[in-house]
């Protein structure tokens, strides 16, 4: 039955199902459709009259129209304790409104048994999230930023959702550059323990120098290219050299992502380029690689240009690595969706790779799973319109990003006068919760496939649909059960919920409908979903719950308090999937 079912709107789904099969026969294969409705006719609505008549209509059947249709899944609904009451409205809409009864009782329960009950549950059981990805040597940009942050946000849904994610980080890690960049280092410091002390800084110019010689230089070149031959061919000198720059990069990534709380198994280029020869093999012998002007290329149907696999110079390039990828994700690991996050200015690659694959018969047709998603986002422009950059340099140093949201943040609550009644300990963690999370959260609100303005003084307003406003309701919904002075985890077991006024019924269905908005953000690979039921969430709590019904000293206090308790349990939650660290008080 229906008992486990986290998603309010799948156990109505549920219940619809089986009026359905009992009005139409079970061969015209009718999905229910049940939604969400706006309107003052009821909470939710299906809609799947019309195209059952549709489908029957002339054909025999008993039924006089859409009408006639809605009003007999109406009558053949089981019995719920959901359902307080129910219409059909014009070409057999079925308006459902909910029972005031089941709906506080459903919020009383999660608060006992825990959010996790309300985790929804999805068909995959492992999934890998390809994410942040650096190229070593190179910069760590805004892109990256962007990339990490998505891609933790939907890998912390899975999570939450039961899905076992292997969090990848396919840094670039290999290719020619690191031949050149090994042989410059060799030139340049013939004691190779020296690059351990190199700052990242230092690595980027170090590239943009080694870059400079390779192409002025043809002798350099030429032992940058034997170099390369070297450390693939694994002579331990090189493969050594090979190490320790990419130590120096990963030193750097490793303080962004300690800042912004994600954690990644790095899982580089490198890994996978053993692989990459059986798995071209392969796909010649499907006749899918063939030659083509000294190169390896794999033509597709509705591109342009062909996939090429192998240069023509023999090297391997992304698309190889990410075939072979790819071919490791679903074989060794079992993924059964594997998920890339990048800038939508990748987008051609993966449908191309993604496209190959399917040929292959590694990917199902029909979309359903394994299955490979690119999520792709838009670009961060600065103030100007223009693409990201900071004042002083055309490269954007990450932490240093990070670190003045923070400290930005902390000026303004120490302007707010925090700094009088708070430790120097609390200042500091407000400011770290309120400053990356203002990052993340400007990031996270939008469709990730618009570009995005990075302004510090919108993203840290405290009005608004910002992490500041929404930290800031948090904090407030829980001083108001400390100022009660009562003991809430009693109060949930010896209270009770009652929604008598509209503003608590609006505040407890918008809390119920948290399953089924994490489900969709999860489906749709969409963060900026349960941002905006956050943001909804918060100002139906302030604008038709707080404002209209009194809870300190009232005669609803104790059921008042749990709904100020459920709220902020969910609120709690969806800044955790949001990456986002909660504040009490601010
Ligand atoms: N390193 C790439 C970049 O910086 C991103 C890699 C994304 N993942 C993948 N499997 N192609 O653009």
């Amino acid at each position: 039955g229906g008992e486990n079912v986290a998603s309010l709107k799948r156990q109505l789904g549920q219940l619809f199902e089986v009026s359905i099969r009992a009005v139409v026969p079970d061969e015209l294969n009718v999905e229910p459709v049940v939604v969400p409705s706006a309107g003052k006719f009821g909470d939710y609505q299906c809609n799947n009259a019309m195209d059952i008549w549709s489908k029957i209509k002339g054909k025999g059947t008993e039924f006089k129209n859409p009408n006639s249709v809605g009003q007999a899944i109406m009558g053949n609904l089981p019995k719920s304790e959901i359902i307080e009451s129910c219409t059909v409205a014009g070409p057999g809409f079925v308006n459902i409104v909910l029972s005031k009864n089941w709906m506080a009782k459903s919020l009383q329960k999660m608060l006992i048994d825990g959010i996790e009950t309300w985790a929804p549950q999805l068909q995959v059981r492992r999934a890998v999230v390809d994410f942040s990805s650096p190229n070593i040597a190179k910069e760590m940009h805004v892109g990256h930023l962007r990339s990490t942050i998505i891609g933790d946000t939907l890998a912390r849904m899975l999570e939450f959702s039961k899905v076992e994610v292997l969090r990848r980080n396919h840094v670039g890690d290999w290719g020619t550059q690191f031949g050149m960049l090994i042989q410059y280092l060799f030139e340049k410091f013939p004691n190779v323990d020296d690059v351990n002390e190199m700052e990242i800084g230092d690595l980027q110019e170090f590239y943009k120098q080694s870059k400079k010689r390779f192409d002025e230089d043809p002798a350099f070149k030429e032992r940058a290219q034997a170099a390369v031959v070297s450390l693939q061919g694994g002579t331990p000198k090189y493969r050594e050299a090979w190490l320790q720059i990419c130590e120096v990069s990963r030193r750097e990534f490793q303080m962004v992502y300690e800042r912004l709380g994600t954690h990644l198994e790095e899982k580089g280029e490198s890994f996978y380029n053993p692989y990459i020869p059986a798995v071209l093999e392969k796909l010649t012998d499907q006749g899918l690689i063939v030659e083509s002007e000294g190169a390896r290329v794999i033509h597709l149907e509705g591109f342009n240009i062909p996939l090429i696999v192998v240069k023509s110079n023999g090297s391997y390039n992304y698309a190889s690595t990410d075939l072979a990828a790819l071919w490791y994700r679903l074989n060794e690991e079992k993924a059964e969706w594997i998920i890339y996050v990048t800038d939508v200015g990748q987008q051609q690659h993966f449908n191309m790779f993604f496209k190959a694959a399917t040929l292959a018969g590694w990917l199902p047709v029909d979309g359903s799973y394994p299955k490979v998603s690119h999520v792709g986002f838009g670009l961060v422009l600065g103030e100007d319109g223009k693409r990201f950059r900071t004042r002083s340099s055309d490269v954007v140093r990450l932490v240093d990003l990070l670190d003045e949201a923070k400290s930005r943040s902390k000026t303004s609550l120490v302007e707010r006068g925090k700094s009088e009644d708070w430790t120097e300990e609390e200042l500091e963690q407000t400011a770290v919760a309120v400053g990356y999370g203002a990052v993340k959260y400007a990031d996270l609100k939008n469709n990730r496939l618009t570009n995005y303005t990075f302004d510090f003084n919108q993203m840290l307003n405290d009005k608004g649909n910002t992490a500041v406003y929404l930290l800031y309701m948090h904090a407030r919904i829980c001083s108001i059960i400390r100022k009660s002075g009562k003991d809430i985890d009693e109060l949930k077991k010896t209270g009770e919920i009652v929604l008598g006024h509209a503003g608590e019924r609006e505040l407890a269905l918008h809390l119920l409908k948290f399953s089924e908005t994490v489900e969709e953000a999860c489906t749709n690979l969409l963060p900026s979903v349960l941002c905006e039921y956050l943001y909804n969430l918060s100002e139906i709590y302030s604008g038709k719950f707080y404002s209209n019904c009194q809870v300190i000293g009232s005669a609803e206090e104790p059921s008042r308090l749990l709904l100020c308790e459920a709220t902020g349990v969910v609120m709690r939650k969806c800044f955790h999937l949001l990456g986002i660290e909660a504040v009490y008080k601010m």
